[in-house]
């Protein structure tokens, strides 16, 4: 199992999820976060940190949303890794 981030991170990007993260899962692009699952431990932290509930766990992401779980572990493996808070997207 992991934890997913999903459709409503991009071009948000708050990154509160990051800074509860008891190790370094996150990993960013331009536009949005993604969990790497083999990281990931579960723990759910970063599920009520989200301003905009973009992360779920693996089970409960909504269908729509569902390619979300392929991207992030893909994404996951190139992107560089984040563990900081920093400013969100709309005012970059
Ligand atoms: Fe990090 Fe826990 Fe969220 Fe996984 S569920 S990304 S370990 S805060
Ligand atoms: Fe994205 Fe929410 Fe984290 S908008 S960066 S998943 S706090």
């Amino acid at each position: 199992m992991t934890y997913v981030v999903t459709e409503p991170c991009i071009k948000q990007k708050y990154t509160d999820c990051v800074v509860v993260c008891p190790v370094d899962c996150f990993h960013e692009d331009e536009e949005m976060l993604v969990i790497d699952p083999d990281v990931c431990i579960d723990c759910g932290a970063c599920v009520t940190e989200c301003p905009v509930q973009a992360i779920f766990p693996e089970e409960d992401v909504p269908e729509k949303w569902k390619a979300h779980i392929q991207l992030n572990a893909e994404k996951s493996k190139t992107l560089p890794m984040i563990t900081e808070k920093k400013e969100p997207y709309r005012n970059c």
